[in-house]
């Protein structure tokens, strides 16, 4: 049970957080809730109050009669400043829907309102769900606004595509179904609560090279970025990282220890060394799948090469081993980069043969995401539920996976 501040700002998929209050208070979080002038015209206090068993507020100078207190919770004998004591008290303040004005707002530390000056004084996290016209969502301002408040740790939920209010249209803009809203803030709690914290976690990084002779190699396209970002952003939550590298051309951020391990057999060395001591292994390193069954010394030179022909062996698939030789407690994340579209099907099968807790598949046929690119877009997938991530930056990409795991790990717990 958490509390949780949600913000209401004016468009019509207002309506979609009436039940958002109602899951969230089934599900026993206490729930307060401040609307903006505007969103009253799409939705009433009264029926937030009657779901909630709180007063809505929506002036700036309201006062509060539960003087900033959660609903079960005793009412403070001291009158607070209605927009700090709200902020303070909240462990997760989420504005849905989120519209293009009080995104801008937020944007640039605006305090016209008792919504935004709330936001403004939040130190929990703060989760976003725009909400508008795909030509609002998509425009540059808008955009940048949103860039601008994921810099600074905003979680933002990609709007989903399908037909949006006004006739015939159709496009990005639309606010996920409450349910979804309600997972992205527990994940999002669960995460702040700590679960990394003095966590062990085993990253890997970056694509293997498999030698042919002193100067060439077999290769692959990985750049290292998806598990930098999710080393960074794991180092972030607290916890205590350690990133074995295979040729990435980035540096790594401070904080961490890192390993290299340029080949297949010494990232299989570095693994197996490594896992014992973690609690959770990202294994998002490109290891290659096969390499030369002999090196050649020196260099081969040209005059050798007609008739010459390279005789490869498969590598040991490192992830597998690690996942049969696992200890209690310890969650293993494979990734997959797939083509097409059986790409979830054939993740699926990998989670299973490979007895992962999870795998993170991203479909290489799309354009703009992957390999090289500072975005992705990946499906999560576990036994029992898949999550899809919208095309975000690869940090955004890293906190979900992240969230993902502090979900299966406090799963596991509530099933001992
Ligand atoms: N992996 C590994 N050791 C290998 C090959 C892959 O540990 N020799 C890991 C990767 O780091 C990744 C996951 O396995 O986390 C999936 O890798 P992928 O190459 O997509 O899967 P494969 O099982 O090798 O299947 P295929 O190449 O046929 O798609």
């Amino acid at each position: 049970m958490a509390r949780i501040l949600l913000g209401v700002t004016g468009g019509i998929a207002a309506y979609k957080s009436l039940e958002f209050v109602r899951l969230a208070t089934a599900r026993e979080h206490a729930v307060r809730v401040i609307q903006t002038p505007a969103s009253t015209r799409f939705v009433g206090r009264a029926s937030f109050e009657a779901l909630t068993g709180a007063p809505t507020l929506v002036g700036d100078h309201d006062a509060d009669p539960l003087r900033g207190a959660f609903p079960g919770e005793q009412i403070d004998a001291h009158d607070p400043i209605t927009h700090l004591a709200l902020a303070a008290k909240a462990d997760l303040f989420l504005i849905a829907p989120a519209s293009a004005n009080t995104i801008a707002k937020l944007a640039h530390g605006f305090a016209d309102s008792l919504l935004t000056s709330s936001a403004l004084a939040a130190r929990c996290p703060v989760v976003l769900a725009p909400a508008m016209n795909n030509l609002m969502y998509e425009h540059p301002a808008t955009q940048s606004n949103i860039a601008r408040l994921e810099s600074r740790g905003v979680q933002v939920i990609t709007p989903a595509v399908g037909r949006l209010a006004s006739r015939d249209e159709h496009g990005i803009g639309r606010l996920p179904e409450p349910q979804q809203l309600l997972e992205a803030c527990e994940q999002r709690l669960s995460a702040a609560r700590g679960l990394f914290d003095g966590l062990r976690v085993l990253v890997t990084a970056g694509g293997t090279r498999e030698p042919i002779d002193d100067v060439r190699f077999i290769g692959n396209r990985s750049s290292g970025k998806m598990g930098l970002a999710l080393a960074q952003a794991a180092l972030a939550r607290g916890a205590e990282v350690t990133l074995i590298e295979a040729n990435v051309a980035l540096a790594s951020p401070a904080g961490l220890r890192v390993i290299h391990a340029p080949t297949a057999a010494e990232m299989q060395r570095a693994c197996e060394e490594g896992l014992p001591r973690c609690e959770v292994l990202l294994m998002a390193a490109a290891v290659a799948d096969f390499r030369p069954k002999a090196r050649f010394d020196g260099k081969i030179k040209k005059q050798q090469l007609p008739g010459l022909t390279l005789d490869l062996e498969p590598t040991p698939d490192i992830l597998a081993r690690l996942a049969g030789a696992r200890q209690p407690r310890q969650t293993i994340v494979g990734f997959a980069a797939e083509h097409g579209e059986r790409a979830l099907a054939l993740a699926q099968q990998k989670l299973q043969t490979k007895e992962l807790d999870a795998i993170v598949v991203n479909d290489i046929s799309k354009p703009g995401i992957g390999f090289e690119s500072d975005a992705n877009e990946v499906t999560i997938i576990t036994s029992s539920w898949q999550q899809a991530v919208a095309k975000a930056s690869k940090r955004s990409v890293a906190e979900r996976i992240l969230d993902a795991v502090a979900r299966l790990r406090s799963e596991g717990e509530a099933s001992r």
